[in-house]
């Protein structure tokens, strides 16, 4: 779990080109554009940067991003039909594969104007991300992490999905230990300088609950309000966490 310089090395440059590949479809992001146009341009993306997806094929996963539009949660499929319209929010998530390690980041992006609290939602995803990463420093443990997220998206009005959680990353998409969304401070194992994790908070504007659509992977809201979503890998430091998919501009 704790990575050498090698390995942060290579982490840290599929993490940028992750970043750099999320940030150029969150531009794209507009009324009229489907998600399948949104997974089509970011292939060319992922060609241009020399890079393969993480999700395509994972455990049968059919696409090379997430694309979750609305009341979809996480793991949304791509599809011509899913034309956004002015109001939507999508959850674009970004995995890939570069010289053999991984990135992965995850943010919501809005079509046109959205209302007041679907804006406050997404913030809300960001702000306990932020939360989580602030905790993400060795000696800590990952409760702490899972600790700060919930407390941040709960003080909000709103709440946080239970069945995804984060995860180490870094050699593989999914490594130990499980970073949950809830949680109490002072619980779980103990982070240790050099993990690479990704820290990916799920909120609801209305019940955490959420079901699995008959494609076996979209995970939507039981109660049809919308989610929102945001990740990023993150290197745990000694007083602080390294955001590796940091934006690097806007
Ligand atoms: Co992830």
């Amino acid at each position: 779990m704790v990575k050498t310089p090698q390995q942060i090395e290579g982490i840290r440059r599929a993490c940028r080109i992750c970043r750099r590949i999320l940030d150029r479809l969150g531009q794209m992001v507009r009324p009229g554009i489907s998600t399948e146009e949104l997974a089509r341009a970011g292939e060319q993306m992922l060609a241009e940067e020399k890079v393969v997806s993480a999700f395509r094929g994972y455990r049968g996963y059919p696409s090379a991003f997430c694309l979750s539009v609305n009341e979809e949660v996480v793991h949304g499929i791509p599809g011509p039909g899913k034309v956004l319209a002015s109001g939507d929010i999508v959850g674009i998530d970004v995995g890939v594969i570069c010289d053999g390690f991984y990135g992965d980041c995850a943010d919501t992006f809005c079509a046109g104007e959205v209302s007041a609290v679907h804006a406050r939602l997404i913030e809300a995803a960001r702000g306990a991300l932020a939360a989580g990463i602030s905790q993400a420093v060795a000696g800590n443990r990952v409760g702490d992490i899972s600790a700060a997220v919930q407390s941040f998206v709960e003080a909000a009005g709103f709440s946080v999905v239970r069945q995804f959680a984060g995860h180490g990353v870094g050699c593989e998409l999914h490594e130990p230990p499980e970073i949950p969304n809830f949680g109490k401070k002072g619980t779980g194992p103990v982070l240790r300088e050099n993990m690479t994790i990704a820290i990916e908070p799920m909120v609801n504007e209305g019940s955490r609950k959420v079901r699995i659509l008959e494609d076996g992977w979209t995970a939507v809201t039981e109660d049809g309000r919308y989610s929102a979503h945001s990740e990023h890998t993150v290197l745990v430091g000694r007083t602080a966490a390294e955001v590796l998919t940091q934006a690097e501009y806007g």
